[in-house]
């Protein structure tokens, strides 16, 4: 056979030249139809003693069947291939878009056990390979261009079978599904460039890193800030949306303050004088607050006076929540008092009894002690329109001074004061031209004789009258300074709750006798006296 030529390595397209016949059918006809030519042996052992490095040469035993399948295949595929002579070379493998053989040709194994040294380049991309990695390619180890990208493989690529392919420069596997490999094949993927594995899996996505990327090194830094800016306008503008604990105590800002009186609207001003604004508030945690803002630049110690303030605790002290310093604003925020003043409540309530005002007088002492003892250095305004009555009549001192020099005889005689006006129910301020001065006088010129004249009303009848009567002495020596016969915060305490407790009693012994006034008709009890003290001076005008 002429074209058996010795030199040749492409040994196989020898073969495919006397069956040419054949090779018009199809690749797998041709193979059913094998029959291996009788003087085969003799054929390859002349070409491996020609040439021994021919892949065959070298495995033994030689399966002369298999080689000669392999002759076949390689003959359609050099052909499919469209290498320009099959019979004298067949340089590379070309399946690419050929989605319907390539699967065919890769699954002839025996053809690639015998890969014919002359191929150097193979290129199957784009051809819907949808498998593992086809690892018997690699058994053409002189390749030096290997195509695989645009299919759907899978899985692990086989990295340390790449190492026998020294001539390799040219490999593409981009545009597969792999696996991502280890960071310990870092060799590999030193010898082809990256763009060999653009969107094969192989590698971290260079778009994924980038966004992760991203949003480390610019999301990152943006998120911080943010969370800075948003704690930083929480805690200068509205830090009553922080927890409690990071809360500064007693810190109002003018946007919390703004918050809680719906923007200063016309509806919560409840007050207004020439230095100072009177605003009702509800904060965030729903408390209703009194918010006094002062304008210009009187009350300069305000805030000063504020922090001693916010510690007072009494139940009968208007407590102080806190205070506003700002350049634009200055606040003191306090508790809103429901209900009303002592004077309000004298004035238009109906149901003003003895004994109330008693308990309430009781309360005022209390509060009044508190401060003596634990506060000395706060001074406060003792009149009836700054007291005010919880809902169950429980009195609360509010307008605090710090610093307050007054003594404790110009409080007895404050309290005294206001003590007079719960029983004669005048104002002295309103009502008389000279003020506390001539309400008193009003009061002594009447005392102790004409004191029907001076008394409340609702006090002047059977029952109270000899008590009220009493308590006016005791307001009397109250407001008496110079007499230095004034009493101890402690002592007056003693005779207003005994008087309570005696009217208490008195009322049971009332309803008692109404009882036995209905029953037998006979007895009545006296009201007992307990409220007994030293007679009041007489006045020294
Ligand atoms: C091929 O021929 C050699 C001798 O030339 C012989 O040793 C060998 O067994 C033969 N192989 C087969 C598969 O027939
Ligand atoms: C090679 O392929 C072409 C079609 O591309 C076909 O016409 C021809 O017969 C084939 N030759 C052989 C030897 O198979
Ligand atoms: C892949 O092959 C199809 C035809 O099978 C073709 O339309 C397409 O353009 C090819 N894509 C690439 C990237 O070569
Ligand atoms: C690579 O090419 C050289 C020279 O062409 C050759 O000698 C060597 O055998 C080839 N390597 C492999 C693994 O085929
Ligand atoms: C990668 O190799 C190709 C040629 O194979 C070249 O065109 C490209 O510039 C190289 N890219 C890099 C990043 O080295
Ligand atoms: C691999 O194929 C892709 C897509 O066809 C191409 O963009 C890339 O440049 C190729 N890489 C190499 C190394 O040839």
């Amino acid at each position: 056979m002429a074209s058996i030529s010795a030199t040749s390595v492409l040994l196989f397209l020898t073969f495919s030249a006397s069956l040419s016949a054949a090779l018009s059918a199809s690749v797998i006809e041709d193979l059913r139809n094998l029959k291996t030519p009788h003087d085969f042996n003799s054929t390859i052992t002349k070409n491996c003693h020609h040439n021994p490095s021919l892949r065959y040469c070298s495995s033994l035993p030689m399966d002369l069947d298999e080689i000669f399948k392999s002759t076949i295949v390689a003959s359609h595929l050099c052909n499919e291939s469209k290498n320009p002579n099959c019979i004298e070379s067949f340089p590379k493998i070309d399946l690419q878009n050929r989605p319907m053989i390539t699967p065919l040709y890769l699954s002839f194994n025996f053809f690639w056990k015998y890969c014919p040294l002359s191929i150097l380049t193979i290129d199957l991309s784009n051809s819907s390979l949808d498998s593992n990695f086809p690892i018997d390619v690699l058994q053409c180890t002189q390749i030096q261009a290997l195509d695989m990208s645009h299919n759907d493989l899978y899985g692990d690529v086989p990295i340390e079978s790449f190492s026998p392919l020294t001539n390799l420069t040219s490999l593409n596997l981009s545009y597969n599904h792999f696996s991502e490999s280890k960071i310990s094949d870092a060799l590999f993927f030193k010898r082809f460039n990256s763009s060999s594995f653009l969107h094969s899996g192989l590698l971290p996505d260079k778009k994924k890193f980038r966004i992760k990327a991203v949003i480390l090194l610019v999301g990152f830094p943006i998120f911080v800030i943010l969370m800075v800016c948003c704690l930083g306008w929480l805690c200068f503008r509205r830090p009553d949306f922080l927890p409690r604990m990071l809360r500064r105590k007693h810190r109002f800002t003018p946007a919390m303050l703004k918050a809680a009186t719906k923007g200063f609207s016309k509806r919560n001003l409840k007050g207004k004088s020439e230095a100072v604004d009177i605003y009702k508030g509800t904060l965030r945690d729903g408390t209703d607050v009194r918010i006094e803002i002062y304008r210009g630049e009187n009350h300069p110690n305000l805030i000063e006076e504020c922090k001693v303030l916010v510690q007072l605790c009494h139940k009968n002290l208007v407590s102080i929540l806190g205070w506003c310093n700002n350049r634009r604003l200055r606040a003191i925020v306090t508790k809103w008092m429901e209900g009303e003043s002592l004077e309000m409540w004298l004035l238009e309530s109906n149901n003003t009894p003895w004994n109330q005002r008693l308990k309430i007088l009781m309360g005022v002492v209390e509060g009044m002690c508190y401060l003596q003892e634990e506060w000395p250095e706060v001074g406060y305004d003792l009149r009836t329109s700054s007291i005010f009555l919880s809902n169950n009549l429980e009195p609360r001192i509010s307008r605090f001074k710090i610093g307050d020099q007054s003594c404790r005889s110009r409080k007895m005689y404050k309290f005294g004061v206001l003590l007079l006006e719960m029983l004669v129910n005048r104002r002295p301020q309103e009502d008389f031209e000279t003020g506390e001065a001539g309400f008193l006088e009003y009061i002594r010129m009447h005392y102790p004789e004409n004191l029907q004249k001076v008394m409340d009303k609702k006090l002047a009848t059977q029952d109270t009258f000899d008590q009220a009567k009493q308590a006016i002495g005791l307001g009397l020596m109250c407001t008496d300074i110079p007499s230095n016969q004034q009493l101890g915060l402690g002592q007056v305490f003693d005779i207003i709750s005994r008087a309570y407790q005696s009217c208490k009693v008195l009322a049971s012994h009332n309803r008692e006798r109404l009882h036995a006034e209905r029953g037998k008709g006979h007895k009545s009890i006296q009201s007992r006296r307990t409220f007994e003290f030293i007679e009041p001076p007489k006045s020294n005008s």
